[in-house]
């Protein structure tokens, strides 16, 4: 929810920063914008609405000169998509820049506060209060450009990352509270360092990254005007609320990301390049810390109450593994939708366990729902693809998914990465951690056949038939009734046509009566929910319904048919990537951009 890079060195900014946008742009995509400070010492901007490539052709961005500069990509919550609302925002007297990630909840008090000194606003978003109250703040009282910044982060209400650029004292200011912000420590030689959404914005120069956290503020300077103050090739990080500038002390950790991961190569879109990944990344999932699978599986077996928590795909898959933990282990897990857990508080005691899934670690509801969870004692341990996310900083212990970046705004490696880690846990809880170890590596030849040309051409076909439908239902019993969830969910959000699921056996309550000559229904079929399924499937077959098939064997009713092989308890991770593959060739077929859905942001920032 809206991209953030700022780079300080001896290089031109620009470049850096349109790169850094053009990576981040899976954040955000409404309108994007660049600020410098050229060698003169004075502010170049420009912004509009509209993508980062469209709005480079009309603007050129790279024309804007300077070693120092921020930039911005946007998901717009205060106010419209219009040029005005487009980030950087500027000082009324135009010294003072800032892009922001988040939302500051008292922005009204804020801005009538400023309306009431005397100053004016030129756009509707909350984010335009930040320069002015530093600007306030050092012109009223006479403080320092640090010390107003840090009166004003101390005033703001709410989650947010911002970026704050200074233009007489050339410094920037990176600040971190619930919102991701990561330092990128780049060449020494070249002075250069790198503020950002997300490590990916500046992989291409540097694999150093320092991760902050909550009440953390970096500050850059590239040449101060007071020789005595310069810190031109460091950095010094400060907690923001507190009394004094004690400096914290950060390690510097190097990524295992390659730039690679965050590169399309090949593929058309990095929605396909990632579905092509899980060949790969359900095994490093699986590849686990042996004792760190061990001793969660112990927090699992020894808690009073155990709760899985996430949101959309990832609480899919929550909900998937919760059918296994019981089947396989005989385990009871109460998975609950992360914007939902605050109605559940009354059963948070120190001995519960809370196991939180996100594959971005940023998303505001579960890091809501954990902190609800830390205030009551309980232990949490998370499920997460992005090192050091805010999620992380705040659990006990933490798995990492391993899937590198998933840059494509709908989850898809992450998903089954989820899937695999989770079924790891249900079969090390029943004793079984060697079994499902290698069930999970079996599954590697399932994978590469199901990413694979042939299946994807086969699947072509079917979206053609597809793509003109209204609404396609889906239908899946047990484990495969939390696939048939996700399936629908993919469908929707990339190809925007209606699709909705149901538990198989939910079908005759209601949902029949939608069902007429012609309506898709894909149907998952496993060995263990055969019989019943298949029942369903007759029901539609007399009603008209055109059925589609995925499992390990065809049908007569089946009017298309997709062979999954059976695996069993690991039936949901295969099965969910047919449709994965569909959702995707749906999007391409009818014109939309598969790694960019309208209205979606790819980590969920805001409540
Ligand atoms: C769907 C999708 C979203 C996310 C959800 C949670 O394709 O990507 O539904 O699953 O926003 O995000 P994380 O896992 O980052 O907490």
């Amino acid at each position: 929810m809206c991209g953030i890079i700022a780079y300080i060195g001896d290089e031109d900014a620009a470049p850096i920063l349109l790169e850094g946008l053009r990576r981040l742009e899976y954040r955000g995509y409404d309108s994007a914008g660049i600020i410098t400070i050229d060698n003169a010492g004075e502010f170049e901007l420009k912004k509009d609405v509209g993508r980062v490539q469209d709005i480079h052709n009309e603007l050129n961005l790279l024309d804007l000169e300077g070693h120092i500069g921020i930039a911005h990509t946007r998901w717009a919550t205060h106010g419209g998509v219009t040029q005005a609302n487009a980030h950087p925002h500027v000082s009324n007297n135009s010294k003072i820049a800032v892009i922001h990630n988040g939302i500051v909840e008292n922005y009204k008090d804020l801005k009538s506060l400023l309306v009431s000194k005397g100053f004016h606003f030129d756009s509707q978003t909350d984010t335009e209060v930040i320069p002015n109250l530093i600007e306030y703040w050092m012109d009223s009282k006479g403080l320092s450009f640090i010390d107003s910044t840090i009166k004003t982060l101390q005033s703001l209400e709410g989650n947010f990352a911002v970026v704050i650029i200074d233009r007489d004292s050339r410094t920037i200011v990176g600040a971190k509270n619930g919102s991701p912000l990561v330092l990128g420590v780049g060449d020494r030689k070249k002075n250069e360092f790198f503020l950002a959404s997300d490590i990916p914005a500046f992989l291409d120069r540097t694999k150093d990254v320092v991760y902050l956290y909550d009440g953390d503020m970096v500050i850059l300077q590239s040449e101060s005007s007071s020789p005595r103050a310069t810190m031109k090739g460091s950095y010094k990080i400060l907690d923001f609320r507190a009394r004094t500038k004690k400096p914290i002390i950060r390690p510097i950790q190097s990524v295992s990301w390659s730039l690679a991961h965050a590169a399309k190569g090949e593929f058309d879109h990095f929605m396909l390049k990632e579905i092509a990944e899980q060949v790969e990344t359900i095994q490093k999932a699986a590849a686990q810390d042996r004792e760190l699978v061990q001793s969660v599986t112990e927090s699992i077996r020894n808690a009073k109450g155990v709760f899985l928590v996430a949101s959309g795909s990832s609480y899919h898959a929550c909900l998937s593994a919760s059918y296994l933990f019981a089947k396989l282990a005989s385990f009871h897990i109460n998975t609950v939708i992360a914007s939902e857990f605050s109605q559940y508080e009354s059963f948070l005691k120190p001995e519960t366990l809370v196991i939180a899934v996100s594959q971005s670690g940023e998303t505001i509801d579960v890091l809501d729902a954990v902190k609800t969870a830390k205030e009551k004692g309980c232990h949490i341990v998370s499920i997460v693809n992005v090192m050091g996310s805010s999620l992380t900083q705040i659990s006990h212990k933490t798995l990492l998914l391993n899937s590198g970046p998933e840059i494509s705004v709908l989850s898809t490696k992450t998903y089954t990465a989820q899937l695999a880690l989770l079924s790891l846990l249900a079969y090390s809880l029943a004793g079984r951690y060697e079994e499902g170890l290698s069930k999970l590596k079996f599954l590697w030849n399932i994978v590469y056949n199901l990413t694979a040309a042939t299946t994807r051409t086969k699947i072509k076909e079917l979206s053609t038939t597809l793509a003109n439908h209204e609404h396609i239902f889906v239908l899946g019993r047990g484990s495969l009734y939390a696939t048939a969830l996700e399936a629908a969910l993919k469908i929707k959000e990339v190809s925007y046509i209606h699709a909705e699921a149901f538990a198989g056996g939910e079908l005759k309550h209601g949902p029949i009566a939608m069902i007429k000559k012609g309506t898709p229904i894909v149907i998952f079929v496993s060995k263990d929910t055969e019989k019943t399924i298949l029942s369903n499937a007759m029901e539609v077959k007399s009603r008209g319904g055109y059925i589609i098939g995925i499992g390990p064997e065809p049908i007569e009713s089946f009017d298309f048919f997709i062979k999954v092989p059976e695996s069993n308890s690991l039936n949901p991770i295969c099965q969910i990537i047919p449709i994965q593959i569909l959702a995707y060739q749906l999007a391409v077929i009818l014109g939309h951009d598969p790694d960019k859905p309208r209205n979606l942001a790819k980590s969920v920032t805001v409540r």
